[in-house]
Formats: C-alpha cells, structure tokens, sequence
C-alpha cells in the first residue's frame, strides 16, 4: 500500500537500501538486530511474550502493535480505531524531531479510502466497488495469462533468473496498467515513476510522485472525453450509480490500487520462496494443481506479503491484550504475528506451512471496513503464474536457500529471489494450461 507506506514508514525517517525504504531499527524492539534475517521466527517470539506491544521506531514514532489473532480481529471493526489522515499525520508530526521531505505529496498519496472513516470511507469504497468487481477481474484473467507465458518464454533456462525483477514485478506493472488502462506508449514510463514513488526514497519520490500526479491528471481529463472499458475510465463516468469521485478522489484511488501492484508482486515472489524450500511442495503443486487456491491461501497466511496493517489512531481510551491504550495513539496490527497465532481455533501447527490448510482464516487481506479491493486480482495473478511455473519448471531450485527481506516496516518483500529454473518442459503444451 503505497500511502500506507507514506504514512507508516514513509512518514519517518529513511535511509536508502538497495532501492527500498528502510525505517531504522531500535535495537531491543520490533525490528532489533537480526530482525531482517529471521522475520518470521522474531514475530512468533513477540506474540509469545505479548500480545500488544509498544514500539519505538528509531525516527521516535511510538505505535502500539497488536500480535493476537483475537485483539486483531477486535481492533479491525473497533468503531475506536479511526484511520482519518490528516490526524495519524498530526500525530506522527508531534513525535517527528526531522521534517518529512514526503510531507509535500502526503496530500496526494493519502486522498483515499484507506484513510477515511465512516460515511465517507463507504461513499468512496461504495463507488470503486461498482467498478472494480470479481467479473472484471475474470475478464482480466486471460490477459494475465498471456503475459505470463511470453515473460517465461524470455527467461534462460540455464542461467539464475531474479524472479522479483524478471518475473513478479514486471508481470504485476503490467497487469495493473492492463486495469487502469494506461496506454501502451506510456508504460514505461509510468513504470519509472510507479517504481520510484513505491521506493520512498525521499526526493526522488516526490518528483516522481508529482510528475504521475501529473500524467494521471491529463489521462483522467483524456478519459473523459474519450473512455474507453477500462476501470479508470468506468471510475469517471460510473455506470452503476450517479454519484461521481472528485478528481483528487480519483487521482488518490488510482494511487492507491497502483499499490497493489507491490503486494501482488510479494505474493508471487515469497510463495516461489516458500514452495522451493519447502521440500516436495513445488512437485506436489504441479502433480495436483487443483488444490492451488488452497496453497496460496496458506502463503498468503504463513508469509504475509505485507507484515502490518496501516496505522489506525485511538479516539478514546481501549484495552487490548489487557494492556491500556491511551486516546490520541497509534495502532497497526502486525499480520505476521497473527496469521501464525496458535491460539486461533483450528490453527494448532499455525507455525507450519500446510499447502492443503483450510479452513484458513488468515487475516492478510485484512479485516471489516478496509479489508482489501485486490484480493481477488491478486490471488488470480498468483495462481497463473505458480501453474505455469511448476508445470514448466518441474526442476526449479533457488540459488540461495536463505531470503534476502527487503527492511521494510510494512512491505514484506524480497530484495531479489535468484532461481536457477531447469529445463522447460511444458513450452510446445502451452495451450493446453
Ligand atoms: C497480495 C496482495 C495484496 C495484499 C496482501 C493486500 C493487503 C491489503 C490490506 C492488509 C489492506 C487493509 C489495510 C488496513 O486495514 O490497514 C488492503 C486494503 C486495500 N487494498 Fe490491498 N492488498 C493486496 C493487493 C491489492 C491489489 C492488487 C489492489 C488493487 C489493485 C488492492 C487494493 C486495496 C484497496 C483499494 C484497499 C483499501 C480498502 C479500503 O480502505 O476500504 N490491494 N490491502
């Protein structure tokens, strides 16, 4: 979520780090040394000590973290916990002892539902949700599809292949320019900014967050006079009811979905990651493909593609996990934590990757008024590409058995994934997938 990052890490102090946002870590608290090596064993022994934590980031915002798979189901419906913008910002502002160089295009990042509350958050979502549906989705499948297999057909077989740059990233750019319909002379350069804003690097987001807010501007004014089926342009002239976005309305929107396009990319890359290390998972896959909308269900549960929530602040004094939390605070509930918490019904081995889990009641896509608008688009894009990876690939192996995190508070991605893939065995069968 991009303006989640901009309020979540982006709004704190950065260093750049191999082309991602790094939010420094206090040593002794959430992302303590080592963090990065093992993310997912640091969680499970946070949970253990605690359901809530406080936590201090190193730029001195101070968040409450939730951990408990109860507190957060609890914390995502709270009527308590409100995501207004410009009062998380007001609040980080109080605690920040550096200004923000991102402050100038928070206006831009945040105008959207993901921060808005109540009436307005639902006119909003209400309106998007007309448009962007499971059928437009399905009607994106066989583009999605085709752009898998010509990006599979460039890759060498013999060579390592960086799956985040070669495969996960370039196929999600595509399909969500495919939805919004950029047009086909502008993609790389959309991509350039998309990328850059996604990096929270400081000014070179801002320019690049100014020039897309540009661009998207004239392609708005463009669509209107000359739409076309795609949903940015459904977006402008709605069908389905005559109450209209605002152009910051819709220029936020299509900032928001383009952020999809980084946690769909994680989705692909850490469930290559867990299938390759997982021993027999990547064959089992390819031998019974028809249980692979339960595996990536359990991915999306075990390796989270991104590790919180955004943040929410308390309007009025709460408890959670027994622990008081003043008015005036803020709260984001860490989904790793949760998504392995034993104490959920049905999840005793919640440690475990089980491809064939389910129920699975994982809360990755979040949870209540916020839950996410992309979860069918992504589980769609993650299942076309682990069918026809472990249908080609059957002898795929990684480079290196340990993930390299990009150090990321919010995003839980991969800086790169190389694979050595083996022979491709399925090419001349294509058709038939
Ligand atoms: C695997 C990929 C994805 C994951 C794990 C994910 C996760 C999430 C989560 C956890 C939230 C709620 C955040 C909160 O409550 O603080 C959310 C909201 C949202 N997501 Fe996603 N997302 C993914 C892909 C996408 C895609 C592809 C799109 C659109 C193209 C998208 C659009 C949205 C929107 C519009 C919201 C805000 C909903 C609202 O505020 O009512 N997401 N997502």
């Amino acid at each position: 979520m991009l303006a989640v990052q901009g309020v979540l890490s982006g709004r704190m102090r950065r260093k750049s780090n191999g082309g991602t946002c790094a939010v420094e870590p206090r040593s002794g608290e959430l992302f303590a040394d080592g963090f990065w090596d093992r993310p997912l064993d640091e969680v499970d022994a946070l949970r253990a000590q605690s359901k809530v934590h406080r936590s201090t980031l190193t730029s001195g915002v101070r968040v409450w973290v939730i951990t408990g798979y109860a507190d957060a189901k609890r914390a995502l419906t709270d009527p308590s916990l409100r995501k207004d913008a410009r009062t998380i910002h007001a609040i980080i502002d109080r605690q920040q002892t550096q200004p923000d160089p991102m402050a100038q295009v928070a206006g831009i990042l945040d105008t959207h539902m993901l921060f808005l509350d109540g009436l307005d958050h639902s006119r909003v979502r209400r309106i998007v949700g007309m448009e962007f549906t499971r059928a437009r989705v399905e009607a994106l499948r066989p583009r999605i599809e085709a752009r898998t297999t010509s990006i599979l057909d460039a890759l060498p077989v013999d060579g390592p292949v960086d799956l985040v740059s070669a495969v996960a990233c370039p196929l999600m750019l595509a399909v969500i320019c495919d939805l919004l319909g950029i047009p086909a002379n502008d993609r790389e350069l959309f991509n350039e900014w998309t990328q850059a804003v996604m990096v929270q690097d400081g000014a070179r987001t801002v320019r690049a967050t100014q020039a897309l807010n540009s661009y998207l501007s004239t392609l708005i004014d463009h669509k209107r006079f000359t739409p076309d089926d795609d949903l940015l342009s459904v977006l402008i002239h709605p069908r389905a009811t005559s109450d209209r976005l605002s152009t910051e309305e819709l220029l936020g929107t299509v900032f928001l979905l383009l952020t999809g396009f980084q946690t769909s990319a994680n989705l692909i890359t850490t469930a290559v990651f867990q299938l390759l290390s997982h021993p027999g998972s990547w064959n089992r896959l390819r031998e019974a493909p028809w249980f692979l909308p339960t595996a990536v269900e359990e991915i999306l549960r075990f390796d989270s593609p991104m590790r919180t929530t955004t943040h929410r602040y308390t309007t009025e004094p709460v408890e959670y996990g027994g622990q008081p939390i003043p008015a005036g605070e803020l709260v984001v509930v860490w989904l790793h934590a949760v998504n392995r918490d034993p104490d959920v019904v049905r999840c005793p081995d919640a440690a475990t990757l089980n491809l064939e889990r389910s129920p699975n009641s994982h809360l990755s896509f979040g949870h209540g008024a916020h839950y996410c608008f992309g979860a069918p688009l992504s589980r769609v894009a993650a299942a076309v590409v682990l069918r026809r990876m472990t249908r080609r690939y059957p002898e795929a192996r990684l480079v290196d058995v340990v993930a390299r995190h990009a150090p990321n508070a919010i995003m839980n991605g991969l800086l790169a994934l190389p694979l050595v893939l083996g022979p491709d065995v399925a090419r001349p069968r294509e058709a038939d997938l």
